[in-house]
Formats: structure tokens, sequence, C-alpha cells
């Protein structure tokens, strides 16, 4: 898909450096969309000294049903690791619907926590590797079905705890999901595919749609959300703070993430990683004047904070990120 868009952006990006008579290090942007192809609801994690991207395969809505991965060692290059999970192995979900993958880890297994059969609920598989493959654990729903009217989608696991990745499993690890306008939280039990805690509706009561991520940074929890519609120039990312990961989340909340016709429409259902205090936004937008339902692209940019740590509006570009070694 629109190589020829990449490298004819790279030769402009060249002669414009070269215009300017930069010094011979050219320093690599990652241009946008960050993979080829038509990847949505990108969730970017740093796991082992890489960086991975967990998306939906944007597919036609019927071929909707398995779960790739990217990987990358620089932010410039990544590798298809292939099919992580595939539903032809699952037999308690339909064969659809496998949307918005979230990967955490603990004690040196990784757990992918997957929407399934469009209703039926969310799963959860593990692996020894976070490129997978992942092995269906339950061998049923870890959520069935629909509570508080949260459709059983967009699950983000958060682990609360000091580490690398803004936790490293060891301390309290908390599920996230819920469509339909409706957010729900549980703490996960020690063995991660389990609750310890009942379900709990955290919806913020500003305009939550979708799409749920949770980030503590100097101790202050972000809840960050979609908002809008995923088929239409509406689409966003709001966030609210608050002191737990629970809530209450205190407003007004703050739209940090829309579409910019210049550069892309429908701009949301995003995750957030960093290296040390360098901030970065992964989510999906689509290429302007491209209004098909699935044709939705894999971003990444930079995510700012002011210095009383309230997140700054993302400007969205075409260049992307600076390539960066982990
Ligand atoms: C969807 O899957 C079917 C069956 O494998 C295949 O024939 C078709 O080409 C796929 N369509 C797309 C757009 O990938």
């Amino acid at each position: 898909m629109l190589p020829s868009q990449r490298s004819q952006h790279a030769l402009t990006m060249l002669l414009f450096t070269l215009s300017l008579n930069f010094p011979l290090t050219l320093s690599q942007m990652s241009g946008n969309p960050v993979i080829d192809g038509w990847y949505a609801d990108p969730e970017a994690r740093v796991y082992e000294g890489a960086y991975y991207i967990y998306p939906t395969v944007s597919t036609v809505f019927e071929n909707q049903t398995y779960y790739e991965a990217f990987t990358s060692p620089d932010l410039l290059t990544w590798e298809n690791v292939g099919r992580i999970l595939d539903f032809a192995d699952i037999p308690w979900t339909t064969n659809r619907a496998a949307w918005a993958p979230s990967v955490g880890h603990k004690d040196g297994t990784y757990y992918l926590y997957f929407s399934a059969g469009d209703g039926v609920g969310i799963g959860v598989a593990s692996s020894p590797s976070p490129a997978g493959p992942f092995k269906d654990v339950l061998g049923e729903p870890l959520v069935a079905g629909t509570h508080f009217g949260a459709q059983a989608i967009d699950a983000m696991v958060f682990m609360d705890g000091e580490g690398p990745e803004g936790g490293d499993g060891s301390g309290k690890n908390w599920l996230y999901w819920g469509g339909w306008g409706h957010a729900v939280v549980a703490e996960l039990g020690d063995d991660m595919v389990s609750f310890k805690s009942e379900f709990l509706e955290i919806t913020p009561d500003e305009e939550y749609v979708e799409g749920p991520w949770m980030l503590k940074r100097r101790g202050v929890y972000y809840f960050m959300y979609s908002v809008g519609g995923w088929t239409d120039g509406t689409y966003g990312v709001k966030y609210m703070i608050a002191d737990s990961p629970t809530g209450p989340f205190r407003g007004p909340a703050k739209k940090i993430l829309s579409g910019d016709p210049a550069v892309g429409t429908g701009a949301g259902h995003h995750s957030v990683f960093h290296v040390g205090d360098d901030y970065y936004i992964a989510y999906h937008r689509r290429f302007p004047d491209d209004n098909e339902r699935d044709h939705r692209v894999t971003c990444i940019d930079r995510m700012y904070f002011t210095a009383d740590g309230e997140i700054e509006i993302v400007r969205i570009t075409v260049e992307g990120v600076e390539g960066r070694q982990l």
C-alpha cells in the first residue's frame, strides 16, 4: 500500500535536509503510517528491548478473524511477526471480530487480552514471548458478554507498578474494557487469567465511547479514551485524571487527538508508550478523502506534557517520529 508515497516522502525529507545544509548525520524519520497495510487500534508496547505493535488487522470485516503483531528495533523499520492468534484455533468464539488486543506480562509470561466474536466476550491467551504465538488459556471467555452496558471489546491491561514499561506485572494489574459508551475495570488475579475484584463501572461522565487506555505518570492516573464515531471524522481521544486506577475521574476532559484534514482524518483508538521521559502516542487514522470503513492506518507521533502535567494536544504528522534505538 502506497510504497510510492513513502519513498516520495523519504526523498522530500532528504532534499529538504540537504538544502538546509545540515550536518551529514540525517536524523531519519519513521514517516506515517509506520506500517504498510490496513491496521487499526494499535497497542504499542516496549518488551525485551524492542518495540511492539499489536493492532486490529483492519481487512474486510468478514476476514477480521486473527491477530498479527509487528516489532521494531528503532521505530523506523517494522517486521510483521505473523499470526499470533487465530480464531480458527478457539472453539468458543465465533469466527469474527478479532479486535483491539492488549498485551501484558508477569513472571516471564506474556498475556494477550482479546475481543472475540463480536459480543461473545474477552479472552486471554499466553506465550513465553512477546512475539507470540499465543495460546488460548481458559477455553472460555475471561469476560463473558455485556456488563454495565459495555460491549466486551477493547481490553487494556494496565500494570500498576514500577518497571521499565511502567509496570513489570509485580504490582496490581488491571483490565479495562468496554465499547458502546461504557467502561469497566477489574483487578486481575495473581495468575493474570482470573479476577480478584468485582467488575466496576467507571464510565467517565464526559463522552466516553470506547478504547480505554490508562497511563500513570508521576503518580497521576490519566484515563484516556476514544470519543466520537470511529467511521467518520468525529473520532478522537480525550482524557481525565484521577488519583487511583479506578477513579473517580476529574474533568473537564481534554481532547488531545483529532484528525487533521491535511494529514489524516478519524484519528483515534490510541495507546501510549515511553522511552525514559519521552512519550509517544500510537493511533490509527484515515488517509484524507478515503472513507472506506476499514481503511485505517497505524501512526506514531510524540506526546508532550506541560510543566504542570497536562497532556498537550498532539500534532499528528506525516513525518512521524525520529528513529530511536532502545
Ligand atoms: C477474505 O478471505 C477470503 C477467504 O480466505 C479471501 O478469498 C478473500 O480474498 C479475503 N479478502 C480480503 C479483502 O482479504
